[in-house]
């Protein structure tokens, strides 16, 4: 008998001319910025989110092993605690920890998954595997942008809202805050968000996370370098940028940068632009905050969360935490 892939339906909301256009905006202000920056979205084209799923089998990258314990302990709990109908993962990438959830919410009832990600590639294929793993569940692709988007997720049955990972530290205080705010307008009362957040801890072993020996989160850093070639025609020489990963701890995040080992002039043929570096210069390409539990519970207060649950690791270093609608 031949083996047919389960189709996926896929829901796309990124029409390429939006993307572009956002893509070219962020690359426009970003580089005309003092100092200069990125956001962390652009990293994830087909050849990031492999380098992300290489980071996430990293020694130093302690956040997706404590991550991965957590949900194998609780995701009973969370089952029973949320009673979804559907699950919406926010930045879902290649759903590897997803399974843990899922094998749980489907003994539960869980009738839909609907993995939301701005990369199609990585999204269609982790939609394909999870709907062959799981006959009687609806597997749908949605390939959006989780901070323009959230209008338009499907609003069926009972849902829980997972956003795994610890992807909400990229977002800077005053983002997060517009984020919570805005995905709290479109769920209703009985959904819950189940949200990843890496914890303060001591500054070594976070600066390691993001500066690992074997160099593959440099090179996830680099490749927004490599996007931006692509995609607008820049000429960039991703080897003459280090990689920088530095410990803001009055903000308490992770910054990573990428900093020019000399003088260089980039052209961005797409933009008309010509962008100067100086030697030693440093251009931030991402945020990645640390919480308090106190703390981030009273921002999902202020947004109206109600915190049901903290699930923590032994070792206190990750969080997940389930919070009602
Ligand atoms: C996917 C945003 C959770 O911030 O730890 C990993 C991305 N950057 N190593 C993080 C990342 C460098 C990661 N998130």
């Amino acid at each position: 008998m031949p083996v047919t892939e389960p189709t996926v339906q896929l829901i796309d909301h990124l029409d390429r001319g939006h993307l572009r256009q956002a893509l070219e905006r962020d690359v426009r202000e970003g580089l005309a910025g003092t100092p200069k920056h990125l956001p962390p979205k652009w990293f994830y084209d087909a050849a990031g989110s492999e380098l992300f799923a290489r980071i996430t089998r990293l020694p130093e990258y302690y956040p997706a092993r404590r991550e991965t314990a957590i949900l194998r302990e609780h995701a009973a709990d969370i089952a029973a605690l949320a009673r979804a109908d559907t699950l919406v993962e926010l930045g879902s990438g290649t759903s590897e920890k997803t399974v843990l959830l899922l094998d749980a919410l489907v003994a539960a009832g869980l009738r839909a998954y609907l993995p939301v990600d701005v990369d199609a590639v990585t999204l269609r294929r982790a939609a394909g595997r999870l709907a062959a793993r799981y006959p009687g569940l609806a597997v749908r692709a949605v390939c959006a942008d989780f901070e323009r988007h959230l209008a338009l997720l499907p609003r069926e049955g009972r849902r829980l809202v997972a956003f795994l990972g610890g992807t909400i530290g990229n977002l800077a205080p005053d983002a997060r805050e517009v984020f919570f705010k805005d995905l709290r307008a479109v769920l209703d009362p009985g959904d819950t968000l189940l949200l990843g957040a890496d914890l303060v801890k001591d500054t070594e072993r976070l600066v390691a996370a993001y500066a690992d020996a074997a160099g593959v989160t440099a090179a996830f850093n680099r490749n927004v370098l490599h996007v931006i070639n692509r995609e607008l025609g820049a000429d960039f020489d991703p080897g003459a940028f280090d990689h920088v990963a530095a410990y803001d701890a009055a903000n308490e995040w992770i910054e990573m940068r990428l900093r020019a080992r000399r003088d260089m002039r980039v052209r961005i043929p797409a933009l008309g632009m010509v962008v100067a570096f100086a030697a030693g210069e440093e251009m931030r390409t991402e945020i990645s905050a640390k919480f308090r539990p106190a703390g981030l519970s009273r921002e999902l207060a202020a947004a109206g969360f109600t915190v049901r649950r903290w699930f923590l690791d032994p070792s206190g270093d990750f969080s997940v935490v389930l919070a009602a609608a």
